[in-house]
């Protein structure tokens, strides 16, 4: 596997791949990669013959006190899971590379909107993470100008904007979704579990328990969302920031008497640690 830092490195890999009659997946992620992460690699060579990952830890989807500075970054062993994975190229490029027009001390600027859908549920607690998620989204389909570009479940708002900003701006891209791939705790995983203690953790399983429960008892969305009120409420020590049932096909609130494919999504606060987790209910 190659690793490639500089826009114009990237540019050539990519056109040799490109002139060799190749298909091109990308995978971007933030690195501190897990199994979730790896599941993503091995959807994209299901489908394609030359597989980009990109680690890029974004600034502009960080809000100020969020966990910019310590997220953490493991590159030496990201590139060795990367490889033994069978990825072909590495993007691993530095701020100035991504947001080149940004002046050096100086925050760069989202160009991209997520709209009214960005700024609920995780939008509303993260304000602005994901016009700069889109950003760096749309800025990174730039540069390698993939046939094809995987992303998980675990992150289902994220997921929705992308492929409403793929449908309007990206339109032969095609976009693949990985199952979110869980501890066998059910604990979905995550980068951020590596700052959960022991103690911490089987809080953090509270969140994937709770969905699992409301699934299993979903006959109508109010029951639904009570069963796993109740369920979180027996951990109070795991904060909740939201429950929430909407459509999966618009992110709209569901109302009484819905009838289709339906996402629960839950997020909480465990520590200093946010965790967010959904599943799939259909009504
Ligand atoms: P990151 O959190 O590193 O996640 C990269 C990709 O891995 C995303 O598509 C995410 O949904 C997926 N992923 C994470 N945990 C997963 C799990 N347990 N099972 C399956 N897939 C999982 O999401 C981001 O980075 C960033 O916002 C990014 C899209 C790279 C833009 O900066």
């Amino acid at each position: 596997m190659r690793t490639v830092v500089l826009a114009g490195e990237l540019k050539s890999a990519i056109d040799q791949a490109k002139a060799a009659g190749k298909r091109i997946a990308f995978v971007p992620t933030m690195g501190a990669l897990h199994a979730g992460h790896l599941s993503l690699i091995a959807r994209a060579q299901e489908r394609a013959d030359f597989v980009v990952v990109s680690i890029f830890v974004n600034p502009l989807q960080f809000g100020a006190g969020e966990d910019f500075e310590k997220y953490p970054r493991t590159i030496d062993a990201d590139s060795e899971r990367l490889a033994e994975a069978g990825a072909d190229l590495l993007f691993a490029p530095t701020v100035d590379v991504i947001y080149p027009d940004s002046a050096p001390g100086h925050a760069p600027k989202a160009t991209k909107s997520a709209g009214a859908v960005g700024e609920i549920l995780e939008g509303a607690v993260r304000p602005g993470h994901f016009d700069g998620m889109l950003t760096v989204v749309a800025r990174l389909l730039d540069l390698v100008q993939p046939d094809i570009a995987v992303f998980g479940a675990k992150d289902a708002q994220q997921l929705f904007l992308i492929r409403r900003m793929a449908k309007a701006d990206y339109p032969t891209l095609e976009i693949l979704e990985a199952p979110t791939v869980r501890e066998p705790s059910g604990l979905a995983m995550s980068s951020r579990n590596r700052y959960l203690s022991e103690a911490q953790l089987e809080l953090a399983d509270q969140l994937s328990a709770a969905l699992r429960i409301a699934k299993a008892t979903a006959i109508t969305p109010e029951h639904a969302l009570e069963s796993a009120r109740t369920a979180m409420a027996k951990t109070p020590e795991a904060k909740l920031d939201y429950i929430a049932l909407v459509d999966a096909d618009s992110f709209a609130d569901i109302r009484e008497g819905f009838q289709g494919r339906a996402l629960m999504l839950i997020a909480a606060r465990v520590g200093e640690t946010r965790l967010i987790d959904n599943i799939e209910i259909v009504f």
